[in-house]
């Protein structure tokens, strides 16, 4: 009868297996997925993100900004690429991608892909594997990631305000948000560590400085950054802003952590971290060990990249990022 049971369970998964052989419509991420239809395709991207790198070394801080701006919008999609067209505003253009840049050297990754395999690669997996590969170039730990994204074939600006937090939501909001596509709170404080790099413009800084400044905030510290944002109503246009982390600002290391500890850090978000009991332990734990800072955060960058993608005949493989298909 054990046997029986046993072989009747062998059949089932064998039926599996060969349902999902003949149902291509329904596919899923997988690792090295254009292994067969563009076998050098990760390559060349590893490629172009290191030459821009070189050339430009703040493109790796954007392909990670990219990555969760994209994936924390429905969906791992690229919608966040598409440009503005009559009647729907590009993802880009609200108000919560200020500060974003560095998108036309999205094309030239794509272009150099397209001239290898055209139509093949989309704009979702470059968005996901140009994050991967810039984490690299910031010290950031190697992440293998699955790949099989397609590309949205809209925009959700509409949902931008609802979906991606901004510099002062409460650490409340924060976890929920992430914990209700899957990431854990453990994750979420290692993904915030991202803000290990990069910066922040004034117009995200002077509601903590003035009229007086936040008590969490290390009076040197806010000394410094009052200069760094001299009055209360910067120009948004103006190019003010503040490094994430001073020491090492082009290094995705475990500073950021050390420095919430010191309240030093930049956003309101940032400095929650430290202050509620519910992250403050993994604040810590991170602080004190950047490979497990490292192991957290590659976990966290899994678990964003595979947020509800599009696979198989969804969507489709856009032939320029900026724009979906004829
Ligand atoms: C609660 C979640 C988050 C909030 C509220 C938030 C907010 C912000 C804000 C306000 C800035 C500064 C923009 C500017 O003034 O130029 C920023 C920068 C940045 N964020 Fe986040 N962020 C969050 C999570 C993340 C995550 C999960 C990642 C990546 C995994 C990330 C990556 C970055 C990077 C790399 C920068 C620097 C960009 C640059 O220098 O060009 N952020 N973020
Ligand atoms: C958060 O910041 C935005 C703009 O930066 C501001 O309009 C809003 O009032 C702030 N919210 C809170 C709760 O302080």
């Amino acid at each position: 009868m054990a046997a029986n049971n046993h072989l009747s369970f062998l059949l089932l998964l064998l039926l599996l297996a060969l349902f999902q052989l003949f149902n291509p419509g329904r596919g899923q991420l997988e690792m090295n997925y254009y292994a067969k239809s563009c076998p050098k395709a990760e390559e060349i991207i590893k490629q172009q993100v290191v030459d821009l790198y070189y050339e430009h070394g703040n493109t790796a801080v954007s392909w990670l900004r990219n990555l969760f701006h994209d994936c924390i919008v429905k969906s791992c999609d690229a919608s966040l690429l598409l440009e503005t067209v009559v009647g729907v505003e590009s993802e880009k253009d609200s108000s919560r991608s200020f500060g974003m840049r560095n998108f036309k050297y999205v094309n030239k990754i794509k272009a150099a892909v397209e001239k290898e395999c055209p139509l093949t690669v989309s704009c979702a997996d470059i968005v996901a594997l140009s994050a991967r590969d810039g984490i690299v170039m910031l010290k950031g730990p190697h992440i293998d990631l699955k790949t099989g994204r397609k590309d949205s074939k809209m925009s959700y600006s509409n949902m931008v305000e609802e979906l991606v937090p901004q510099h002062n939501e409460s650490l409340v909001n924060v976890l929920s948000r992430f914990n209700s596509i899957g990431i854990d709170t453990e994750a979420t404080v290692a993904l915030l560590g991202a803000h290990s790099v990069g910066r922040v413009h004034c117009v995200n800084l002077v509601e903590r400085l003035y009229p007086t400044a936040d008590p969490t905030i290390d009076p040197e510290y806010a000394k410094y950054l009052k200069m760094r944002c001299p009055t209360p109503t910067p120009d948004p246009n103006a190019v003010l802003y503040s490094r994430n982390d001073r020491k090492t600002p082009m290094v995705l290391d475990n500073m950021y952590y050390s420095n919430i500890l010191k309240h030093k850090g930049l956003l309101i978000v940032d400095q929650e971290l430290a202050s509620n009991p519910l992250t403050l332990p993994y604040v810590k734990k991170f602080a004190a060990d950047n490979v497990y800072f490292h192991a957290q955060f590659s976990r966290g960058i899994r678990l964003l990249s595979e947020n509800n993608p599009l696979t198989g005949d969804q969507g489709e493989i856009r032939k320029d990022c900026r724009f979906v298909n004829k």
